[in-house]
């Protein structure tokens, strides 16, 4: 039997396993939210991601195997306290055998949450068997309603597949069902009404996320970004909404500041990531597809578990570089100090 201690990540000693020591760091915060990266790989080329010619992606031999990741996540959840994993890529379905690995990850005990964020392309036929092998939550990225506002913006005429996609993942049963939505001036801003009508018709949870420095070709521009606070202003030309005092109460470690639209059941959500940092909660961790550790999106560090794991270390030596590689998380993310650098990884081989 699993006794929780009071604290995250802390339970009693497992049999052969040992005690279960929590991936903190300096500053009081304990990661329990992995994110990991399956492929840096995507079919998408948002301008605001990556340049129409794509990036110089991993080789086969970098990439951690099925076998690699789901003996890291087992040290993650067995050792230290991981309790929810997120796939993300680039694009995760883009993976192959992706959803036999969901069924590995399913199996893990403690069985870990497990979250996907897709662009959606190609989701409909699989939605089901996603949600069959023990995915349990979905986020779908979509940024306009427009298809040709979408090929202008990702560079490839498929917005009909993500609506399918979002669709069939509705139908498959992953709820709930969120929505990421970046917002660029002159592009798509004009559509953040549009946007949240259509997701409280589709019964989907939209979240608005401000553009931050990740992009490749590093031409993100702090006075371009629409902010947290102009979302809002274009939502209120058309929605009455409202802080939701149990929503704030409960927002704990969540990016994002749900807002409740009256006269809905629903809310939307704004990820203010760049204009209100909430590094100060942040409770994740994040392994690239060619397994390394980054404590943040913005780390300039990262820790190679790769190399351990191939050189042979046993379960308790990659924990501790784990623990180890926690312990030097930063702070936060620094974005408006003037010595601000952006990481050499875009987000597409981060994982977002
Ligand atoms: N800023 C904010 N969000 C981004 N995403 C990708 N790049 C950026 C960026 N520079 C979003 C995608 C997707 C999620 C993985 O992250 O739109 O929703
Ligand atoms: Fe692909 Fe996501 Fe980057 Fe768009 S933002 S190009 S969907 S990885």
């Amino acid at each position: 039997m699993t006794v929780l201690l009071g604290l995250p990540g802390l339970r009693a000693p497992r049999p052969g396993v040992g005690e279960v020591r929590a991936l903190a760091d300096a500053y009081g915060r304990v990661a329990s939210d992995l994110r990991l990266s399956l492929t840096d790989r995507c079919n998408l080329r948002c301008t605001y991601c990556m340049p129409a010619e794509g990036l110089d992606w991993l080789g086969r031999d970098e990439l951690l195997d099925d076998d690699e990741i789901v003996r890291l996540v087992q040290i993650g959840v067995e050792r230290l306290g991981i309790t929810t994993v997120r796939l993300t890529g680039g694009e995760p379905l883009l993976r192959r055998g992706l959803e036999g690995l969901v069924t590995r990850l399913a199996s893990l005990d403690p069985r870990p949450a497990l979250a996907l964020t897709t662009n959606g392309i190609g989701l409909a036929p699989r939605a089901a068997g996603l949600a069959a092998a023990g995915l349990d939550r979905i986020n779908v990225s979509l940024d306009t309603l427009d298809p040709d506002v979408f090929a202008r913006m990702t560079r490839r005429r498929r917005h009909g597949d993500v609506l399918e996609g979002i669709r069939a993942a509705r139908a498959a049963g992953l709820a709930p069902l969120k929505m990421n939505t970046v917002l660029m001036r002159g592009v798509n801003d004009h559509e953040a009404p549009a946007l949240l009508r259509w997701a409280l018709e589709e019964g989907v949870q939209l979240r608005f996320i401000e553009q931050m420095p990740l992009d490749a070709q590093h031409g993100w521009r702090r006075t371009e970004m629409v902010t947290a606070a102009e979302i809002l202003a274009r939502l209120r030309t058309e929605f009455d909404l409202v802080v939701d005092p149990a929503h704030a109460a409960a927002r704990g470690s969540a990016p994002a500041e749900l807002f409740r639209v009256v006269g809905t059941q629903q809310t939307v959500g704004v990820i203010a990531s760049v204009t209100q940092p909430f590094c100060g909660s942040c409770d994740r961790v994040r392994l690239t597809a060619d397994g390394q550790i980054r404590t943040c999106l913005f780390a300039r560090e990262e820790s190679d578990l790769r190399s351990l794991l191939r050189g042979g270390a046993d379960d308790a030596t990659i924990a501790d570089a784990w623990v180890v590689a926690m312990a030097g998380k930063q702070p936060g993310h620094g974005i408006d100090d003037p010595s601000f650098l952006q990481p050499d990884r875009p987000m597409s081989a981060i994982g977002g």
